[in-house]
């Protein structure tokens, strides 16, 4: 599928964006593992956590969907042999291979699509391994036999919520207690939601840990709209001068709100009306309105994590900053969907901005007028979106080919899109 954008002369409107992607795939994998049924209300409907449902499903429990809930019925795991898909999700892969590798008797290989099959496994393998699981691919596919596993102490070498929480979720099932210590910290949606359900999560000197043997109740849960879906208008908003946007109902964990941080360091003119909290998890509506100028931003360090998902976007934004836009430490953008430092630098370039990249980051120096050009999403979902708002800064059309996969986090872009740039 191809996106076609034309440069806007406003956002202006509400919008609720798409429920959190993260929230989503863990409230259906603790829904699996508590003792009684548990109801997700408006759970993403994306691709991505559609694979996590359907392993739980392939896994024993029921799940009854009608709309915008879905009820699950826990049930013992069954132990296969599972021949399981994970499509292009890497959280549904690293989440439940911690529980898979901890179900004592269980049989199953995980496989992904083209680019999850390139992404690295071995930094859940080779921790899992010294917690005695059977488990082999560095890569996908991961071929898995569960035992019963016991606790470990991890230092992670990159800050990783998914790997954190795939060795959470082992060490719940694990003997003794498992920690996980990382550089900086990253999302920690897995310990507030273990919390509210009033499972002790211990914590001490930046790890985090737990005790195995712990169980929960079935939950009632009303996912949060995602900050990293709304970051793509949030930016755009933000760069067209004249623009006022109200984001309903939005997760502002603050491990997940860097955005906002890097924005307020642009200029940008953001505020926050808490609504209410969900398991741990804050929410609120959030106002941007559009600001000129705006100046240039650095992100590192511990900031990299709370907005990973976000440095494409913010790197489009950058182009329209008055000055050098500096993101560095971030690594990690090379194995994610796409490597994301090469395609956000490829597509900007091709639109006229200035980009220099790095092995850990980019740097981008504006203001530049974007050219509309014909770019490439490469498969991933937030490369497309980001380009989509190039496209609304940019002069005349963009076409964003390969967008399809937009669908895995925010099945309503397009009509967002529409909508609040008046087209709809
Ligand atoms: C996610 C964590 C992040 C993020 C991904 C979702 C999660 O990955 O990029 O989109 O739900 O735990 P890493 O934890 O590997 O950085």
């Amino acid at each position: 599928m191809n996106l076609e954008v034309h440069r806007a002369q406003r956002l202006t409107g509400t919008i609720r964006p798409p429920s959190d992607k993260s929230l989503t795939h863990r409230a259906y994998i603790l829904a699996a593992l508590a003792k009684t049924p548990s109801t997700v209300f408006e759970p993403l409907e994306g691709e991505d956590c559609r694979r996590t449902l359907k392993i739980v499903r392939a896994l024993g429990s029921n799940a009854n969907e009608s709309p915008r809930k879905v009820t699950i019925e826990p049930s013992s795991l069954r132990l296969g042999p599972h021949e399981l898909d994970c499509g292009n999700s890497g959280t549904t892969m690293r989440l439940m291979a911690g529980v898979l590798a901890s179900e004592d008797g269980l049989r199953a290989v995980m496989r992904g699509d083209e680019s999850l099959s390139r992404r690295p496994m071995n930094r859940i393998v080779e921790p899992l391994r010294r917690m005695g699981a059977d488990i082999e691919g560095d890569t996908p596919p991961l071929k898995i036999v569960g035992s019963q596993l016991r606790g470990t102490s991890h230092q992670s070498p990159v800050a990783s919520a998914q790997i954190k929480s795939c060795l959470l979720l082992a060490g719940l099932r694990a003997e003794g207690e498992t920690w996980v210590t990382e550089p900086s910290p990253s999302r920690d949606h897995t310990e507030r939601m273990l919390r509210a359900l009033g499972v002790v999560v211990k914590s001490a000197d930046g790890a985090v840990g737990v005790r195995g043997g712990q169980t929960w109740d079935g939950f009632n849960f009303h996912v949060p709209a995602d900050v990293s879906s709304a970051a793509f208008f949030l930016c755009a908003a933000a760069a067209v001068p004249g623009s006022s946007l109200v984001l309903t109902g939005v997760g502002v964990n603050p491990t997940r709100t860097g955005v906002l941080d890097a924005l307020a360091q642009a200029g940008a003119t953001v505020a926050l009306a808490p609504s209410r909290d969900e398991m741990g998890e804050p929410v609120a509506d959030i106002t941007v309105t559009g600001s000129e100028p705006l100046r240039p931003f650095d992100v590192s360090g511990a900031l990299v994590p709370r907005l990973i998902d976000e440095v494409p976007v913010l790197a489009v934004l950058a182009t329209q900053c008055q000055g050098t836009t500096k993101i560095r430490d971030a690594k990690e953008l090379r194995v994610k969907e796409s490597d994301r430092i090469e395609s956000v630098a490829f597509n900007l370039a091709k639109m006229g901005a200035k980009v220099e990249t790095f092995e850990d980051g980019l740097h981008v120096t504006g203001p530049t007028p974007l050219r509309g050009a014909v770019v490439d999403a490469t498969g991933d979902h937030r490369i497309g979106m980001a380009f989509a708002v190039a496209g609304l800064l940019a002069e005349g059309r963009t076409t964003v080919t390969n967008a399809d996969s937009i669908q895995t986090s925010y099945p309503n872009f397009q009509a967002h899109l529409d909508q609040l740039t008046g087209i709809g």
